[in-house]
């Protein structure tokens, strides 16, 4: 099948010559097309560029569908490279514990937070989880999200962990979005082991991992190194195991503070460093010229109402950066990255261009799929979504709270919903 997008008000993060990412100053690069086409063979980005240069053997091909897209933009999907959407339910009362007072360390340290999260998960089927979690991916898909990375970590016990990662497997084979599945065994120390994390190491390191592997369930390893979590040396236990395994890590640090996870994750060359409330200076020399992306999740730092990771700081010191949703329900409930690019911008004082490389092509990066994924280049899968009218890049961030996503399209094909 062929399907023609014409008219295009402006095509945006077109890329020519393929690149892994951007960085520093190139982060505020975006080439669009204003009045442009472009052409999607099967699941395939065939050609684009400006409607001047669009050929009659297009227009006469009876196979072709085509779309107006008159006053529209279009986007290459967002691209999530941090979720932790299967889930068994939502933590709302939580919630309203942090807004009398308690913060979100206290609630974990009384069994709340994420071991509250694993009580309710060992309970439930793996078909229960599976449609739960449909839920929220049909929800993201809708909301402009075309690839996107998904944790365990709510299992915490072998059995558990195994289950959430067949379900991340389910749903990898079948929504129409790219999926990544990563491996958080070290996401908390269950109660049991609590005088005894590195018991629980051993655990994950002796049965956890091998198993894992052996059913071909996750891509990536990560571990959640920060205070009152995982110690830098359990953490690079861990790595270590991982790595000996084919997983490569992406982890969860400086959340709760200088913990040294940042540094732990360059050295073992983690694919990305996430969080990130607390950098100095030695994280951002610690991360210059490697091949780590720096990934920062507003909805977590917003919900929270945690102190915000220095971002402007971080690109004029060159560094690149990924924002992902991550998507949970006790530190971000939402995997909408139109909010996420709007905090980028508001909160983070990135600029609207910034931001799209943010949340397309650095995180594509972050889950090793920008050979495929986050711009608009020939030969890449055709992930894309056409925006309601609007008058150019600015306004999407700028009218955070709305949906601007109208029509999806994945692996070339239109979704209706
Ligand atoms: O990325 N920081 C650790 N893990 C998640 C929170 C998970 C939860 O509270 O359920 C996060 O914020
Ligand atoms: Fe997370």
């Amino acid at each position: 099948m062929k399907l023609l997008l014409e008219n295009i008000k402006e095509l945006v993060q077109v890329e020519d010559e393929p690149f892994d990412f951007r960085a520093g100053k190139e982060m505020a690069t975006v080439k669009t097309i204003k009045n442009a086409y472009i052409i999607i063979r099967d699941e395939i980005i065939e050609d684009f560029g400006p409607m001047s240069a669009l050929m009659d053997r297009y227009r006469d091909d009876d196979l072709l569908i085509e779309i107006d897209c008159s006053n529209r933009l279009v986007y290459p999907s967002f691209c999530d490279s941090h979720t932790h959407l299967v889930y068994p339910a939502p933590r709302e009362k939580e919630f309203v514990d942090r807004i009398k007072g308690l913060t979100y360390e206290e609630i974990a340290k009384n069994g709340g937070g994420i071991l509250n999260t694993a009580k309710r998960l060992h309970e439930m089927s793996e078909a229960e989880l599976y449609n739960e979690a449909m839920h929220r991916v049909i929800e993201v898909i809708k909301m402009g999200t075309g690839a996107i990375e998904i944790k365990s970590g709510y299992g915490l016990n072998v059995e558990d962990e195994l289950k959430m990662l067949r379900v991340n497997r389910w749903i990898r084979e079948t929504a129409p979005i790219c999926v990544r599945s990563t491996f958080l065994g070290a996401h908390a120390i269950p109660l049991e082991y609590k005088n005894n994390p590195s018991k629980y190491v051993d655990i994950i390191i002796n049965e956890m991992i091998p198993q894992v592997v052996a059913e071909d369930l996750a891509d990536y390893i990560d571990v959640f190194c920060d205070k009152g979590f995982f110690s830098v040396e359990d953490t690079e236990r861990i790595l270590m195991s991982g790595i000996k395994h084919g997983l490569r890590p992406k982890i969860h640090a400086n959340e709760l503070g200088l913990t040294g996870g940042v540094q732990v994750g360059v050295k073992y060359n983690a694919l990305s460093v996430d969080h990130l409330e607390f950098i100095g200076k030695e994280e951002i020399e610690a991360l210059k010229d490697t091949e780590t992306m720096p990934t920062v999740l507003p909805g977590a730092a917003f919900f929270l109402g945690m102190k915000l990771s220095p971002v402007r700081e971080m690109i004029d010191a060159g560094l690149p950066i990924a924002l992902a949703s991550d998507y949970n329900p006790g530190s971000s409930p939402s995997g909408n990255m139109s909010l996420i690019s709007a905090m980028g911008c508001i909160k983070y004082k990135m600029l609207p261009e910034e931001v799209i490389n943010a949340t397309t092509i650095n995180s594509a990066y972050a889950m090793g799929l920008h050979e495929s994924y986050g711009t608009i280049a020939r030969g890449k899968i055709a992930n894309m979504f056409i925006t309601s009218e609007m008058p150019g890049i600015e306004y999407l961030p700028y009218s955070y709270g709305s949906n601007l996503v109208e029509t999806v399209i994945l692996n070339g094909e239109v979704q209706s919903f």
